[in-house]
């Protein structure tokens, strides 16, 4: 894949290379920021974020990516105030936003959406969250936590778990991570919560796949829990019986060198009286939202 003026719809078809460049520009947008040195790339250049969803990190870092980079950012946070909001397609809106923007980020509540999106306009767009189906800039901050953390991808025992169906970050890292050697990706999740099957059998092709019912971390070298996604129920009040929690007594399991990660926000899976734990590296990986994204901006319009 060449990332130039491409879309970013989905990890599937995004080869090792490529993610490789981004996490190398990461790390050079990261060390550059450590000194407060902002590197004007992207000078001039337009950023729509369609945020059709709720979001905090994904949102603020993408805008943040951009201004550091002395681009600008024109955008959304609450279709209610657009005319999406008078029944507007998606396919209209974004008509009309390729003519003020260079790149859109979009984030919508419909599987299938930021790929609508990017049919109908000519600049590149990129998936920030397209309903339970994907999250692929999130994947990218995810491995780019996982190698700076525990120095390298290959060979990692990841364990994934809570709401495997509907949450999309895990699709996105699962195709992800089919780049990477002797890797093995564990599932645990309800029943009623499993990672699709279809996404089970494509990754089988690349890496060893366990689904499990116990839920055990001595195991992983890397924990990756989700949120139950409330707002994908039919029946608001279901997820309430799929909670789960993570708490100083849970983390005794966990080898001294593995990390936790959660792609945010939790709303209870993970006490925060172990936030002070080194482990618990979910702080640190949102803060990576930054540096990824300003790679993913220098590549697609670089
Ligand atoms: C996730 C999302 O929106 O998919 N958050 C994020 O972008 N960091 C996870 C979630 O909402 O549970």
């Amino acid at each position: 894949m060449d990332w130039k003026n491409s879309d970013l719809i989905s990890m599937r078809g995004v080869g090792r290379d490529a993610i490789e460049k981004v996490l190398r520009g990461a790390a050079r947008y990261d060390a550059a920021a450590r000194e407060k040195k902002f590197l004007k790339e992207l000078d001039g250049r337009l950023l729509a974020t369609l945020f059709f969803e709720p979001s905090t990190r994904t949102q603020f870092s993408f805008r943040t990516a951009m201004l550091r980079m002395g681009g600008n950012v024109i955008g959304f946070s609450d279709a209610q105030v657009t005319s999406v909001s008078k029944g507007e397609t998606v396919h209209d809106t974004m008509k009309f936003i390729e003519g003020c923007a260079d790149i859109v980020a979009i984030r919508h509540p419909n599987d299938g959406a930021a790929q609508v999106a990017a049919d109908s306009c000519g600049v590149p767009v990129i998936n920030a969250g397209d309903g339970a189906n994907e999250h692929p800039t999130q994947a990218l901050v995810d491995l780019f936590t996982m190698q700076k953390e525990k120095k390298a991808i290959d060979g990692l025992a990841i364990l994934m778990l809570g709401d495997l169906k509907y949450g999309r970050t895990v699709h996105s890292l699962l195709h992800a991570l089919c780049n990477f050697n002797d890797v093995t990706v564990l599932l645990q999740s309800p029943p009623a919560l499993k990672m699709p099957s279809e996404l089970v059998h494509e990754a089988r092709g690349h890496l060893k796949v366990r689904e499990v019912e116990k839920l055990d971390f001595s195991d992983a070298d890397v924990v990756y829990a989700t949120r139950i996604q409330r707002e994908r129920f039919a029946d608001p009040d279901e997820y309430k019986k799929y909670s789960y929690r993570i708490d100083a007594e849970k983390l005794r399991e966990l080898k001294s060198d593995a990390v936790l990660l959660h792609p945010l926000p939790r709303v209870g899976e993970i006490d925060p009286e172990i936030d002070s734990d080194a482990r618990a590296a979910y702080f640190r990986q949102e803060n990576n939202g930054i540096p990824v994204r300003m790679a993913v901006l220098k590549e697609i319009l670089g």
